[in-house]
Parts: C-alpha cells; structure tokens; sequence
C-alpha cells in the first residue's frame, strides 16, 4: 500500500466514524434532554400567565397532555350535563374557554419529558359576570372561580381512572386521532409509561380524597380548603378523624390587591396574617409539593396580585342613595370592614358572630403542627398559621363580584344578609354568572336557563347554614337599600 493510499483510507475510516458517531451523540443529547427536561410554558402577558402560567404543579400531579385531552371524549359519559350534539369538554365542569386558547383558564402546561397539564392560582381565583342574561360573559382574574365546578373534575379524574376504557389501547387510539399520530418515542412513552403511571397515581390520589364523598356536594365556586390537605399531604387517616372536623368547604375568595393586606389576619377563619405564605400555601392547594414548588413563577403572581385593583361596578349606580349607604356603612359595618379601621384583618369570635362552624373547625390544631413542618429547614418554612376561634373580618373591595357571600358561600346576595337567618334564602342556585343588580349578588333563582343547570344549595346541610352575621339586619328596608348601593362602588 502506498503512502497515499494508506492516508485515503484513514480519512476514510474518519469520516465512517463521524458519520456513525454524530447522529449517535446527537440522539444521546436529544435523549438526555428530554428525559431531564423542565420546561414550563410561560407568558409575556402577566394576565395570561395567571390564567395559564405554571406553579410547578404538573411535577408531582400533573396529567400528561393527551390524555388529559382526549378524557372529555372518551369519559363523556361520565361528564355531568353532557348534552347530545355537544363537543363534551372540561367547559361541562364550569372551565372557562377562551376563544383561540389551547387550554381553559386554571390549566397550565409544562414538559417534564412529555407535556403535563396542571393546576394554577386561576383554577380558583378567576370567574365570569354578565350584565344581563343575554350579554357575553367577561372574564375576571383574581376574582372567585363562581362557575367552576372543582369538585365535579376531583370526581371525573377519579372516575375515568378506574374505568376499563383508561387502558393503553383504548387511549393511543383516541390520543392517535386527537394529535394525528405521536412521534414514535413519544408513543412508547404514552402507551407503557404515562397511562399506566397516570391510572396509578390518580387512583391513589381518588382514594385518599374518597373523605369528600361523606360531605355536601361543594358545588360551583367552592372547595374544602384543609381536609384535602391533611389526607394528601401529611397522610392523616381520615376515617379516625373527629367527624366534627371534616367538613371544610369554604367559598373562593378573590385575591386582588394584597397589598394594604399585608399583616392582616386573613383566609376565612384568620389563620395566617402572611400574604407571601398564604400565596405559597395556596400553591401547595394546586398540587405543587414542597420540592417542586416554583417559587420565582408564584413570586411573578405574587407580585401582580400586589397592586391589582377590582374592576369596578359596570352597571348604574344612584348616586344620592350611595351617599346615604356609605354613612349608615360608617356607624354599623366599617369598623370591621374597611381598610385601616380598627378591627379589620382581626378575627370576630364565632360566639359572637354565630356562623357555620364547620370550616372553622376543619383548621385543627393537629393540621397546623403539622404545617409547620413544611419547607422545615428552609426560609420558606411556614411560621405564621396559627389556630383562632372564629372568621376574618375581611377587607370588602370588589365585593359585586364575590357572591355568594360569607366563608360558606351561603347568602346569595348583600339584600339577604341583611336580613335575620331565617329570612334569608333556604335554598337557592349557584354557578350563574348574571348580576343581581336589585340585591347585589348573582342572579340565584333560576334553576336552568340556556340548557344549562345551576347547582342547588341547601343551607340546611351540614357546613352549609347561613346563620349568624346580625348586622344591619334591624335597619328600615330604605336603609338596607342604600347599603346595597354603596357597597356596589367599593
Ligand atoms: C384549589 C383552589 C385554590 C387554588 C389553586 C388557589 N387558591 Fe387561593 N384560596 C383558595 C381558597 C378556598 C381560599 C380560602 C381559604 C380558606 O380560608 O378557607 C384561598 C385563599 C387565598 C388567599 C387569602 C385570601 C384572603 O383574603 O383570605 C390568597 C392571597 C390566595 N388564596 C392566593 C392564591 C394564589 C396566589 C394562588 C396560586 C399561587 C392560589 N391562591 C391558588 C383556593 C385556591
Ligand atoms: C364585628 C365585626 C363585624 C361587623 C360590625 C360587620 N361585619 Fe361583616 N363580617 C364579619 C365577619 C367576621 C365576617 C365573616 C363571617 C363568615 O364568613 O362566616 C363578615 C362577612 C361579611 C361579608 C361577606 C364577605 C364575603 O366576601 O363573602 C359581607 C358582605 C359583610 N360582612 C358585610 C357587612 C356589612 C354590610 C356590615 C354592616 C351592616 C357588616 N358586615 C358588619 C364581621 C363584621
């Protein structure tokens, strides 16, 4: 061999060796990024970031995307209000859809190997109102989530899973038709790893939350705050609870201008008097765990909801009569109400204030022990929860848009709080978005409108009464009347 040859069949011998080892290289970084991957889908916009950012949820409990997606569709059997004709969607449960959105609002998305879809802030904290019943609904963020149904999509996962149907060939060939075909690595991700390890952990996960079934169903807008809490996170057996303590359903608050809250004593029952820990554990209430909490993304929400102020109130105000209001407000409802008064921010004993018991009563000592463990050994460790003896009294801006009232949501209107318990609605209707514009709430007696069915709530339930809150409720009628219409400019 000659010289040259031999130098020609080296460099040969090279160029196979490049052309084997690059693609291998490159399927190896391919590889290790996917399987390391943690990307979570962000927003420029801070609106849409809170209602489709990330808190890190979809780590520990998160969906894998396609079957979250074809589950509607699959399951639509096990969808409440499925109407036939109609594309069965999350929207059966009271999500919000935004045109041109690929996911409702409360859902957020983020790559760990595959996309996951979680919760967020939005799940609970954005709602819809209508000025009339034939006007478009207007989204608001930071407001109570008023028409989503969360315990009708608790439910639905835990029902779907547990279905014969939720098994891998039944699911590739939706999740096929629904995407046109997943990539081949993807495919065998789906069929022997995220379907199986999602029956899994949402079986598990609908086994400690199966509690929820031996209380009234929550209906739209509401949620029990710790119980989940204690079953999911600290494993408490739920069975040998006090029965006393196992009601916790709570109306979702709006979360708006946090600011002039800062050091009150606030949630229902005044437990925390932290803005900044009861943004991190209400992040945990989304599914994020202590290690995959992400804090720079709850930080980037924390600071907005900051200074955000609530929209004001759309619809015709009298003036005369709101002046009127805002005196009789002064001598019998600020000094627990308005910012820089008083007792605002401080807890009214339940003694005194008479209200269900059941939500203050579900916050136990044994849970805030407990609690008090998490994020241990770190700044972010929880040092402000305390246990009271009685509810808030809550700062009241934006009021309109966070009917039904009181912890329980149980007072359709501020026309009905002002009256004694027991004339006060016995019953009434939930998750409809039209302003009341008379009593200052949602409209709350009409069963169905449009095909679509309101949840009927019964305040003789346990955790559900609507006693209590005496104040105001000796006033002539015209005075009530004026109240009503100033606490529509708050
Ligand atoms: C699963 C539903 C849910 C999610 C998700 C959720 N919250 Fe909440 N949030 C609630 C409920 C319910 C309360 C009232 C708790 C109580 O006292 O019972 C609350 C209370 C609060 C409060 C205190 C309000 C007050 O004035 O008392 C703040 C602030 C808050 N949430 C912020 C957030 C932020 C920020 C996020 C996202 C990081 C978030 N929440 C996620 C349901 C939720
Ligand atoms: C002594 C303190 C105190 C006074 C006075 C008082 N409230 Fe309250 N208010 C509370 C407490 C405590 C709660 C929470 C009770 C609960 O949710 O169980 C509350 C709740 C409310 C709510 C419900 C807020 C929400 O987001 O659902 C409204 C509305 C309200 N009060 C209006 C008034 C009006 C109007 C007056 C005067 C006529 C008044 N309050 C007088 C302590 C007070």
């Amino acid at each position: 061999m000659t010289i040259d040859n031999m130098t020609k069949s080296k460099a040969l011998w090279q160029k196979i060796l490049i052309l084997l080892l690059v693609p291998l290289l490159v399927g190896i970084v391919w590889l290790a990024t996917v399987f390391t991957s943690n990307k979570p889908v962000d927003y420029a916009d801070i609106v849409d970031q809170f209602k489709y950012g990330s808190l890190g949820s979809e780590i520990a409990s998160g969906i894998p995307y396609w079957i979250w997606r074809v589950m509607p569709e699959v399951f639509a059997d096990k969808l409440p209000g499925q109407a036939p004709g109609i594309q069965p969607s999350y929207s059966n449960l009271g999500f919000i859809q935004e045109p041109e959105k690929k996911l409702p609002i409360g859902f957020s998305e983020r790559q760990v190997i595959i996309n996951r879809v979680g919760l967020n802030c939005a799940t609970c904290h954005a709602g819809t109102f209508r000025t009339s019943a034939a006007a478009q609904p207007q989204v608001v963020a930071a407001m109570p989530s008023n028409v989503v149904n969360l315990q009708g999509y608790i439910d639905f996962i835990s029902a779907v899973v547990v279905d014969p149907r939720f098994s891998p060939d039944r699911m590739m060939a939706a999740i096929n038709r629904a995407s046109g075909g997943l990539n081949p690595l993807e495919s065998l991700i789906y069929r022997y790893v995220a379907i199986p390890q999602t029956r899994d952990v949402l079986i598990q996960q609908g086994a400690k939350l199966s509690f929820l079934h031996g209380q009234p169903q929550w209906g739209p807008g509401r949620v029990d705050t710790f119980n989940p809490y204690k079953s999911i996170q600290f494993n408490f057996p739920m069975d040998k609870l006090d029965p006393k303590e196992l009601i916790g359903t709570a109306d979702f608050p709006a979360v708006w201008n946090q600011k002039p809250r800062a050091g009150l004593q606030l949630h229902w029952d005044g437990d925390n008097s932290s803005v900044d820990e009861r943004n991190k554990s209400a992040s945990l209430g989304a599914g994020v765990t202590p290690t995959t909490i992400d804090l720079p993304r709850v930080q980037r929400v924390a600071d907005w909801l900051w200074e955000l102020q609530p929209p004001k109130y759309p619809l015709a105000i009298n003036p005369e009569l709101a002046t009127q209001g805002q005196a009789l407000f002064q001598q019998s409802c600020a000094s627990c109400h308005a910012f820089g008064s008083e007792k605002v921010g401080t807890v009214t004993t339940i003694d005194e204030i008479q209200t269900d018991p059941a939500r203050l009563d579900s916050y136990t000592y044994e849970l805030n022990s407990n609690q008090n463990t998490l994020f241990a050994g770190t700044p972010d460790r929880f040092t402000h929860f305390r246990k009271t003896n009685g509810y808030a009294n809550h700062p009241l801006d934006g009021l309109w848009l966070r009917a039904p009232y009181l912890h329980n949501g149980s007072v359709p209107t501020i026309r009905d709080l002002l009256e004694p318990a027991d004339r006060r609605p016995p019953t009434f209707y939930r998750g409809n978005d039209v302003l009341d514009p008379q009593k200052l709430g949602f409209v709350s007696n009409l069963a169905v409108d449009n095909s679509h069915k309101y949840f009927l709530y019964d305040t003789k339930l346990p955790g559900n009464h609507n006693t209590g809150h005496s104040y105001g409720i000796d006033l002539p009628s015209d005075d009530k009347d004026a109240i009503v219409e100033y606490l529509k400019t708050l």
